[in-house]
């Protein structure tokens, strides 16, 4: 039989019975989760379930933590963020948080400037999303909530990531413009990138997954396959009815 590399077999990223703290509040707590190479997985879960600490925790921004969060087979234990995005995760934070006195270019830039070398550059930014090309020299405060989170969208992918967090990017945007950020996933998905995305949104958020997690005050609560569960047991777990 062949010997197949752990990379080929082990998925992108592995947590373990993770806890995040603040203080000495638990927000997250005991949670297992995998993402493969190409596979879109949501988390779901109300205002307060531990979502974001969730993310904040896998690319290094969680005061405390218990339990391990391994990414292609290594422990990421005491890596400081840029350290980690350098090694291919990047972020799409909640809120965007964007440099708003910054051009649309320029913050942009930045994702390039920290990430890990790879095949997608600023052109395929503007091939995603052609109105970031026409506003490329405009100040990101000047822009749409929309166009707003395609920089922070465009700007996580310039990192070149292998894994991509996406932090409710569906947030406050018409449903025209949370289509459009959304079409992506699956061209993501193709290159092979790992994708987890949090989203308050259940239908939308279920819509492109390949697997799911629900959290109820910072535990998972379900974790299946959205076509192997009912609408009825989501919102069970969702709310802990
Ligand atoms: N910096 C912080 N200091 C103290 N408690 C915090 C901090 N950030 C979050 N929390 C608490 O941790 C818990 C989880 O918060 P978190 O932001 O991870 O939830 P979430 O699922 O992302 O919620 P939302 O849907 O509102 O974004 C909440 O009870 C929240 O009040
Ligand atoms: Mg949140």
């Amino acid at each position: 039989m062949p010997v197949t590399a752990a990379s080929d077999t082990s998925p992108l990223l592995a947590v373990r019975q993770l806890s995040v703290f603040y203080g000495q509040f638990r927000a997250v707590d005991a949670v297992d989760l995998s993402v493969r190479a190409g596979e879109v997985v949501s988390i779901i879960g109300a205002n307060g379930a531990g979502k974001s600490s969730l993310l904040k925790a896998i690319i290094g921004q969680a005061d405390r933590i218990e339990g391990v969060i391994s990414y292609c087979g290594e422990d990421l234990a005491g890596q400081g963020t840029a350290e980690i995005v350098a090694k291919g995760i990047a972020l799409v934070p909640e809120g965007r948080r964007l440099f708003p006195s910054l051009s649309v270019e320029e913050n942009l830039h930045i994702g390039w400037e920290v990430g890990r070398q790879g095949e997608i550059g600023i052109e395929d930014v503007f091939g995603f999303f052609p109105i970031l090309k026409e506003r490329c020299r405009q100040k990101a405060r000047e822009l749409s909530g929309g166009q707003q989170q395609m920089v922070a969208l465009g700007r996580a992918l310039l990192a070149n990531p292998r894994l991509l967090l996406c932090d409710e990017i569906s947030l406050g945007l018409a449903p025209v413009v949370i289509d459009s950020l959304y079409k992506l996933i699956p061209a993501i998905k193709a290159r092979g990138i790992g994708i987890l995305v949090v989203e308050q949104d259940i239908t939308r958020s279920l819509a492109v997954a390949d697997r799911f997690y629900c959290l109820l005050e910072g535990k998972v609560t379900l974790a299946s396959r959205p076509s192997a569960t009912s609408r009825e047991v989501v919102m069970q777990h969702y709310f802990g009815l």
